[in-house]
C-alpha cells in the first residue's frame, strides 16, 4: 500500500507485510500504509481473513521514538489498532523478534496472535516516560487481569513468547517459519468460517474482580514514590479498563499519554535512549578495520580485574588471568568463583553455565603466558610506576598486533604508551565497579592509538554488553573529571555552611541513589586523597582548596571500611549517622578561613552541583575530551548514578535553560573564579540560540 506496507492476496488471505528496517518502527508511513491495507482487505470481496506480518528480524519494535514530542501525523496508532480490531474478517498477527510497545499493541488489535517460540513481548514505554498509547492499557488487562498487565507496563521488561502464551496474550507458539504458520492459521480460520474476536470485547482478565482491585491498590502505593507521571497514570488507566466502557478507557489513555509525552522526564528519557545508541557511533572510526579478538588476558586479580574477567567470560571469551604470585592468583580466582556463586544463588545463571564459564578461565603467574592472547587488559594497582612495569613486561611478551588496554581511572595514557615500543596498540578501557555489572565502558583514545584498535574496542564493548563512550586523555577522562567538579562544588558548600547530610539529602532528592559524601564513604576516601596528593605539586596556590577531606584521611577515616568517614558507622554497618567530630572538623576548617557559615536550600545545593557538572562538561567538549554532550550524559547515568530521567548533566542544563545556568555560574564566580567561570561554550551556544542537544547532531 506504500513503500513500507505491502498487500497481497493468496488463497483468500490478505497478507499485510510491514517492511521498515531496521526494527519496523511504526512511523507515519507504516501507520497509514497499515490503515489503508486493512481497509482494503476488509472491503475486498475475495478476502476472507487477514494476516499481519513483518519482514526482517522483528515484528514492529514500537512507535517511532523519533516522532515523539512532535505533532503526530494522523492516523495515530490507536486509530490503526482500532481499525484492525473492527475488521469484519478475522485478523491474525504473526510475531517474530521483539513485539514491543506499539508493535505489541498492533498484535493486540488482531483477533489471533501466533508467535515464534523465540519471540519476546514487552511494553517498554514507561522507560521513555510515557505509557502504552495504542490501547495497550485497555486491551492487555482484558486478557491477563491487572497484576500481570501492570507488571508488564510498570517494569517495561520483556517477557518470552511462552510467558505471553501462559498469560493468554498469545494463542499459539510456532517453531520455525511464523509467517507461514500465520498464513496457514488465517486460511484455516477463513475456511472454517471463523468470526472476528475483538480483544476489546474479551473479559477473561476481569473474572476475578477482587484480585484486579487488589493489584491496582498495591501498585498505586508502589508508584506513588515515582518522580515521573507515567507510572501513576498507567495504574489509573488499568483501573479504568475494568470500570469504564472501552471507548472511555481509550480516551483516558490518550489524554494520559499526551500529558506525559512532553514532560521534562519523557524528554530526558528519550534523549537517554538516543544518547546511548549515539555514543557507539564515532565518525573517525568509519572505514577502520577490526583486529581479531578471540582470547583475552587480564593482569591483576583485584576487585576490578576479577570483575573484568567475569565480563569477558560472560561474553564467551577464554580468559587468562595473571597475578604476581600464587596467593594473589588464588584470591582472584576465588573472587570470580564468588561472583558466579552469587549469580547462581540469585537464579541468574544455572550450574552448567557457571561451569562452562569457569572452564574458560585459566590462571597464571607468568606474563609469558600472555604471549598468544589477542588483547590484554591490565587492572593492576593505580600507580604509574606499577603500570609502567607491567607494560614493559607486556611489551616483551605480547605478539605483534595484540592490543594493550589499561583500566586506569586517571593516569596519563599518553605517557604510559610512550614507555613501550608500540604505543599505537595502547588504549584505555575504563571499566566501572562491579565491572561485570556496570554497563559503562570509557574507551580512552591516546594520541598515538591506532584507529583500528579504537574500533576494535567499540566492537568488543558490544560483545561484552557494555555501553562504550569515547574519551580523550585527561586526568579522570570524562566521568571522573565531572565527578571531581561535582565533589568540589559540594566541598565548597561544606566549607560555606552546609553539612554532608544536607548535601547528600539534596542530591538524593534530585534523584541520585546516594549523595556525594555517601559515595565517598562507600568507595573509600583514600582514592580521591591519592589523586589530590598526586595533583598537589601542580595545584595553583591561588585556587580555592578545601582541606576537610584531607583532615579526615590523615586520621585514617577512609569511610565505611574504616567505620568512619564523612559519617560514623556501627561495626560492619552500611548506614552512616552524622558524626559530631566531622562537624567539628568542618567548623574548624571554616574558622581557619574566617568563613561565617550560611544556610543552603536543597535547590541551591542541586543548582550548584549541576552547574559545576555541566560547566566541566562544557570544558571537556572544548578540549575535545568528549565528542558530544550526550556522551557526557551517558557516562553520568551509566557510571555515576545520575538519574536517567533527568537526562544527564548536559540535558539537564538544556532543560533548565542555558542562560539561567550561565547566570548562576557567573553569580558564583567570585567565590572561586578558576572553578565557576563559565566555559566560553556557554556564550557561544546562547548567542546562536542553540542548546547542548543541537551539538549532538553536528
Ligand atoms: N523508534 C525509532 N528508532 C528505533 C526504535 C524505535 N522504537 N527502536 C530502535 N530504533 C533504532 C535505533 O535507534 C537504532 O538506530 P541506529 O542503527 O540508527 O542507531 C536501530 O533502530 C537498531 O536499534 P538497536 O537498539 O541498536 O538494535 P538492537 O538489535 O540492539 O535492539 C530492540 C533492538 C528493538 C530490542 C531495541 O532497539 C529496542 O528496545 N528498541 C526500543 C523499543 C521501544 O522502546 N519501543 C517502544 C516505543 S514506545
Amino acid at each position: 500500500m506504500n513503500e513500507h506496507v505491502t498487500y497481497e492476496v493468496q488463497d483468500s488471505v490478505a497478507v499485510l507485510t510491514i517492511a521498515h528496517p531496521p526494527v519496523n518502527a511504526l512511523s507515519f508511513s507504516v501507520r497509514s500504509g497499515l490503515l489503508d491495507a486493512v481497509e482494503r482487505a476488509d472491503s475486498d470481496p475475495t478476502v476472507r481473513s487477514i494476516l499481519i506480518r513483518a519482514e526482517g528480524r522483528t515484528f514492529p519494535a514500537g512507535a517511532d521514538v523519533r516522532e515523539f514530542g512532535k505533532p503526530r501525523a494522523k492516523p495515530i496508532l490507536s486509530t490503526v489498532v482500532a481499525r484492525i480490531e473492527a475488521c469484519s474478517k478475522p485478523v491474525v498477527a504473526a510475531v517474530q523478534g521483539t513485539a514491543l510497545g506499539g508493535g505489541f499493541e498492533i498484535a493486540l488489535g488482531a483477533h489471533y496472535r501466533l508467535a515464534d517460540r523465540k519471540a519476546r513481548f514487552g511494553l517498554p514505554e514507561v522507560g521513555l516516560g510515557v505509557l502504552p498509547g495504542g490501547g495497550g492499557t485497555q486491551r492487555v488487562p482484558r486478557l491477563t487481569g491487572a497484576g500481570s498487565a501492570l507488571d508488564l507496563m510498570l517494569s517495561g521488561k520483556l517477557i518470552s513468547a511462552e510467558k505471553a502464551s501462559d498469560l493468554g496474550l498469545v494463542d499459539a507458539l510456532v517453531d520455525g517459519d511464523v509467517a507461514a504458520a500465520g498464513f496457514a492459521f488465517a486460511r484455516d480460520l477463513a475456511q472454517n468460517g471463523a468470526k472476528p474476536r475483538p480483544t476489546c470485547e474479551r473479559r477473561e482478565g476481569f473474572a476475578d474482580a477482587a484480585a484486579y482491585t487488589a493489584a491496582i491498590t498495591a501498585r498505586r502505593a508502589e508508584v506513588a514514590k515515582s518522580p515521573l507521571d507515567a507510572p501513576g497514570k498507567i495504574v489509573d488507566c488499568v483501573e479504568a479498563a475494568m470500570l469504564l466502557p472501552f471507548e472511555a478507557g481509550i480516551a483516558m489513555e490518550r489524554a494520559a499519554f499526551d500529558d506525559c509525552e512532553n514532560s521534562d522526564g519523557a524528554r530526558a528519557l528519550r534523549h537517554a535512549f538516543f544518547a546511548e545508541r549515539r555514543a557507539a557511533k564515532v565518525p573517525e572510526l568509519d572505514g577502520a578495520t577490526l583486529r581479531e579478538v578471540n582470547t583475552i588476558g587480564v593482569v591483576g586479580a583485584g576487585t576490578m580485574g576479577a570483575g573484568i574477567a567475569v565480563a569477558c567470560l560472560d561474553a564467551g571469551f577464554p580468559v587468562t588471568l595473571v597475578e604476581r604470585d600464587d596467593e594473589g592468583l588464588m584470591r582472584g580466582v576465588e573472587k570470580i568463583d564468588a561472583i558466579y556463586e552469587r549469580s547462581l544463588v540469585k537464579g541468574r545463571i544455572d550450574a552448567a553455565t557457571r561451569d562452562a564459564r569457569m572452564e574458560l578461565l585459566s590462571g597464571s603467574t607468568r606474563m609469558e603466558d600472555l604471549g598468544r592472547v589477542d588483547l590484554v587488559i591490565e587492572a593492576v594497582f593505580e600507580e604509574t610506576s606499577v603500570k609502567v612495569g607491567v607494560f614493559a613486561q607486556l611489551d616483551q611478551v605480547m605478539k605483534p598486533g595484540a592490543i594493550l588496554a589499561t583500566n586506569t581511572s586517571y593516569l596519563d595514557i599518553n605517557a604510559l604508551a610512550d614507555t613501550i615500543s608500540r604505543p599505537e596498540d595502547v588504549v584505555g578501557y575504563h571499566f566501572f565497579s562491579p565491572a561485570n555489572i556496570m554497563k559503562l565502558l570509557e574507551i580512552v583514545v591516546a594520541d598515538k592509538t591506532d584507529l583500528n584498535v579504537v574500533a576494535t574496542g567499540f566492537a568488543l564493548a558490544r560483545k561484552l554488553r557494555k555501553v562504550p563512550v569515547r574519551a580523550g586523555v585527561t586526568d579522570g577522562f570524562i566521568g571522573n573529571r565531572i565527578l571531581a567538579a561535582y565533589r568540589l562544588a559540594a566541598d565548597f558548600m561544606l566549607e560555606d555552611g552546609a553539612t554532608p547530610t544536607q548535601i547528600d539529602a539534596a542530591m538524593r532528592a534530585y534523584g541520585f541513589p546516594v549523595g556525594p559524601y555517601q559515595v565517598l564513604d562507600i568507595a573509600g576516601l583514600d582514592i580521591s586523597w591519592a589523586r589530590r596528593k598526586r595533583l598537589a605539586e601542580t595545584r595553583d596556590p591561588a585556587h580555592r582548596y578545601v582541606t576537610i577531606g584531607d583532615t579526615l584521611c590523615a586520621r585514617g577515616w577512609f569511610g565505611q571500611k574504616a567505620g568512619r568517614g564523612y559519617y560514623l558507622y556501627e561495626a560492619g554497618g552500611r548506614v552512616g549517622r552524622e558524626d559530631p567530630e566531622v562537624l567539628r572538623i568542618i567548623s574548624e576548617a571554616r574558622a581557619a578561613k574566617g568563613i561565617t557559615p550560611r544556610a543552603f536550600t536543597a535547590e541551591e545545593i542541586q543548582a550548584r552541583c549541576l552547574g559545576a557538572m555541566a560547566n566541566e562538561g562544557a570544558r571537556l567538549l572544548e578540549e575535545g575530551v568528549a565528542l558530544r554532550p550526550s556522551d557526557i550524559d551517558v557516562v553520568l547515568f551509566f557510571g555515576y548514578g545520575f538519574p536517567r530521567w533527568r537526562g544527564g548533566p548536559m540535558m539537564a542544563a538544556d532543560l533548565r535553560g542555558l542562560l539561567t545556568v550561565e547566570n548562576e555560574l557567573k553569580s558564583w564566580v567570585e567565590e572561586a573564579p578558576e572553578f565557576w567561570t563559565p566555559a566560553p561554550l556557554w556564550d557561544e551556544l546562547i548567542k546562536n540560540g542553540r542548546h547542548f542537544a543541537d551539538m549532538n547532531e553536528d
